[in-house]
């Protein structure tokens, strides 16, 4: 993480008072007054509202929010995988809204990753050969491919499951997967819808921890959308949306640590204990 210069200018001594923090960095995302109205029929759906937003290199954006609040539109919306109907979108330097269908293919190619909730694997491919799909789309020969895949698959702790298929693997082993694949291209961005959302408690904790980390250590930028509050203290910034509207958008400078969890014999659930964490971990995350 770069050095943070705190000033301040006369706009933040305004009804904020003084203690407002700009950074010196520059965002790598800005979303100015992005609005999306969906056409069903007669009925037309505000399912964005005006959202503007800029995410820092490097962060990990939590967007919060309950069911149809628009996190998921949000997230297509700034991964390009739909267009606003008014507002801007920069990304990287580049106004996204104004590509073409085959600009956004090669833009999303050349930044950004994917992860699902329903991990959105091909069933009929082994785990190395659907990480290593991505790389073919980029025109990776296949030596490369292979080999950069194993090499994912390796640091997702999935070594010994490089030829199994979707159906040979646990949830938990399917999403490891999925980050896999989603990080073999490095992405200068990561974004994740619900990534948990269809693992227990123990399962959503190891792979929040595992995205986390990587992200951390590859100074990956990571936007996850979650209905789960618990997330968001994990965050360096959560967005809480209501209505298409952003209703809060805070930071947190110290994010919490993603403590595991164990089931007992009476199947009660209970967080590792420091030495625990500490044997089985070290003192590194995932
Ligand atoms: N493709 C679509 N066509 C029409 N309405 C949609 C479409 N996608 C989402 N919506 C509507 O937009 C609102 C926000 O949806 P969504 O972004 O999926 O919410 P969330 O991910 O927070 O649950 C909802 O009311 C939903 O029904
Ligand atoms: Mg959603």
């Amino acid at each position: 993480m770069g050095a943070v210069v705190v000033y301040y200018t006369r706009k933040h001594i305004g009804k904020e008072g003084p203690g407002l923090q700009a950074e010196q960095r520059e965002p790598i995302i800005t979303l100015t007054e992005v609005t999306k109205v969906y056409v069903i029929g007669s009925t037309r759906l505000r399912a964005l509202d005006g959202v503007s937003l800029d995410i820092y290199p490097g962060e990990f954006t939590c967007i919060i929010g309950r069911s149809g609040s628009g996190k998921s539109t949000l997230l297509n919306m700034i991964a390009g995988l739909e267009k606003p109907t008014k507002g801007r979108i920069r990304i990287a330097g580049k106004q996204i809204e104004r590509m073409n269908e085959s600009q956004l293919v090669q833009f999303r190619l050349n930044n950004v990753g994917f992860v699902f909730q329903s991990f959105n694997l091909f069933p009929q491919h082994t785990a190395l050969d659907n990480v290593a799909m991505p790389l073919m789309y980029k025109g990776v020969g296949r030596m490369r491919r292979q080999r950069q895949a194993r090499k994912m698959l390796t640091a997702v702790g999935l070594k010994s499951h490089m030829l199994h298929k979707p159906t040979q693997m646990s949830g938990g082993q399917q999403q490891r997967v999925g980050i896999a694949r989603a990080l073999v291209t490095a992405p200068k961005i990561l974004f994740a819808d619900e990534p948990t959302g269809n693992l227990d408690l123990k399962t959503s904790r190891e792979v929040l921890r595992l995205i986390r980390s990587i992200c951390r250590e590859r100074g990956t930028t990571l936007i996850m959308v979650t209905h789960d509050p618990e997330m968001a203290q994990y965050a360096d910034r959560v967005v809480k949306l209501l209505d298409g509207k952003v209703l809060e958008n805070t930071t947190n400078p110290n994010p919490s640590e993603i403590t595991l969890v164990k089931t007992l014999e009476d199947g009660t659930v209970v967080e590792l204990s420091d030495e625990e964490m500490q044997a089985q971990y070290g003192t590194h995350e995932a």
